[in-house]
């Protein structure tokens, strides 16, 4: 062959070859924003869009909402990705087009046990599921659950005495994430795990690695989809197959346990399940129960969806107070006038508490633990005149929402009063989303804020949280999962010198 300068032509042609289908491969890969007529940071190849601006994902929406407003298009590896902040357009999504176009979540099918999960089924499924398990949090299946948080929040005090008597830094995550385990396993499954006491529980171990994806096998279906097949097939799943397994293995004992002694009076929410079951298939599909498998799908997701949320949001909590010790004060002296001389905790009490209330939403509106949401468009559909082709997944950047400074002004700091009773009522709905918002939102929101609001009232009761050398200000946050400080938070509590009696319940 001919040397073109130190080429030969075969090595000319293959490097214009390459050149050309990495062209090609990019424009089309990389090409859907621009033909849609949607800004967004300018891909990388194979990478996409993934950390332009900052590594933290949900750092990174603020920057992009910055630089191209309420609506952009992002590229996770190959996969493109429409976020949406604009109000207007989520009410569409999140709410009128719920049951038509945005029914479900992304599925990367690669569930393992839990492809029944009410968070991850899909259309009539999820339906049916869905309905059959919000009955458990009605008002008044939270009301008599009240008894079993008050428990476990009595226990997460007294175990805090020591600790605090010896001036010990604490690491919040240590007092809250057993509280929440505690409140969920009874709650779901009746079994008193006492965390407190033994913090190395097995159930929080496995709880805490069902929320963090493997990044490995995340990269690697992001980079070869076509081999989703054969990894579903073989069995891979993004959830560790040993912390499902243990759930299904504690499940199906405590169902075993209770078929052997006809136990049925049992008020957790396995019983309800098991007591509105139906035993066929036939009857299934009529919209008539959960079978064996849904329900153990149900109480695992339960667990895992209400305790990693729950605790992180009390350690938010302890630490936003601990950094605004005047909002602290005020929170404590509504505690004290609503429970005189550190006395029980009434629910109704409790849930009429309006400073509690916009103390609790204000911390959501900084530290949303869901920093995003997601749908999957079902159809070609056209919103606000911007087109959303079949299968392309809306993402919606609730921190970036959170934090827009024209719908939040000074967004950084945090004021309770934008969520007082009189406040409130201008605040558009579809701009705080820390549950989500329509047919697809947290069903278990009114459970979560009893129990975190029950815990939080308990400890300020008792103690005033501080900060101390070991705690990281401003916070570094962790860039994956579920939104989170990247070093535990760590804090002083100091017993309050009030001259009524002890703990008392
Ligand atoms: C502070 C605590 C919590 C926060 C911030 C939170 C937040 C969220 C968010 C943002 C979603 C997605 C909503 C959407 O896509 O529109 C969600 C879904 C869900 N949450 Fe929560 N959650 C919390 C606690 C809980 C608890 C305690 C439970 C159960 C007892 C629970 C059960 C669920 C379930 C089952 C779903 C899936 C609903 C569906 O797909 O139909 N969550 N949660």
């Amino acid at each position: 062959f001919e040397l073109i300068g130190n080429f030969t032509f075969s090595e000319f042609l293959f490097s214009l070859g390459s050149t050309c289908f990495l062209n090609i491969f990019y424009s089309v890969t990389y090409g859907v924003f621009e033909k849609l007529r949607v800004r967004g940071p300018k891909p990388l190849m194979y990478w996409g869009t993934v950390g332009r601006h900052n590594q933290v994902y949900y750092l990174d929406d603020y920057e992009c909402a910055k630089k191209y407003g309420r609506v952009w298009g992002l590229y996770e590896l190959r996969r493109p990705m429409l976020a949406v902040m604009d109000p207007e357009m989520l009410k569409i999504i999140l709410v009128k087009e719920c049951f038509t176009h945005f029914t479900n979540r992304r599925n990367f099918r690669l569930n393992g046990d839990l492809y029944d999960a009410v968070n991850i089924a899909e259309d009539d499924q999820w339906r049916r599921i869905r309905n059959q398990v919000t009955p458990s949090f009605t008002s008044g299946r939270i009301k008599e659950m009240f008894n079993i948080m008050q428990h476990h929040s009595y226990k997460m005090v007294v175990g805090l005495q020591s600790k605090v008597d010896n001036s010990e830094v604490i690491t919040m995550k240590d007092i809250f994430g057993p509280y929440s385990m505690d409140v969920m396993a009874s709650c779901v499954f009746s079994v008193d795990l006492d965390s407190i006491n033994e913090p190395s529980n097995p159930f929080i171990t496995h709880a805490s690695k069902l929320f963090r994806f493997p990044v490995p096998l995340f990269l690697f279906q992001g980079f070869f989809p076509f081999f989703l097949p054969l990894l579903k097939f073989l069995g891979v799943s993004l959830f560790p197959k040993s912390s499902t397994s243990f759930f299904r293995t504690v499940v199906e004992k405590i169902r075993a346990e209770r078929n052997e002694s006809s136990k049925t009076n049992v008020a957790d929410i396995l019983q309800y399940f098991i007591n509105y079951q139906t035993k066929t298939l036939t009857k299934v599909m009529e919209n008539q129960g959960l079978n064996d498998h849904e329900i153990l799908s149900q109480v695992t997701m339960l667990i895992f969806a209400g305790y990693e949320t729950s605790a992180t949001t009390l350690t938010f909590l302890a630490y936003t107070l601990a950094r605004n010790p005047e909002v602290m004060k005020h929170l404590q002296q509504e505690i004290d006038s609503t429970f005189p001389e550190k006395g029980p905790i009434r629910y109704e009490s409790l849930i009429q508490m309006g400073y509690l209330s916009s103390v609790v939403d204000e911390c959501l509106r900084l530290y949303p633990p869901a920093a995003r949401l997601e749908r999957m468009a079902k159809e070609t559909v056209k919103i606000k005149g911007i087109t959303i082709p079949k299968n392309m997944i809306v993402m919606v950047p609730v921190y970036a929402l959170h934090r827009d400074p024209e719908l939040w002004p000074n967004p950084e700091e945090f004021k309770p009063e934008r969520f007082s009773k009189k406040n409130k009522q201008s605040i558009n709905p579809y701009t705080y989303l820390p549950f989500g918002i329509g047919p697809r939102n947290c069903l278990g929101m009114r459970f979560a804020l009893v129990m975190i609001k029950l815990a939080l009232v308990k400890v300020l009761q008792n103690y005033s949280f501080l900060v101390c050398d070991e705690t990281e200000i401003p916070l570094r946050m962790h860039p994956e999962g579920l939104m989170g400080p990247l070093q535990p938070i760590k804090l002083k509590l100091q017993k309050r010198s009030l001259n009524s009696a002890d703990l008392d319940n």
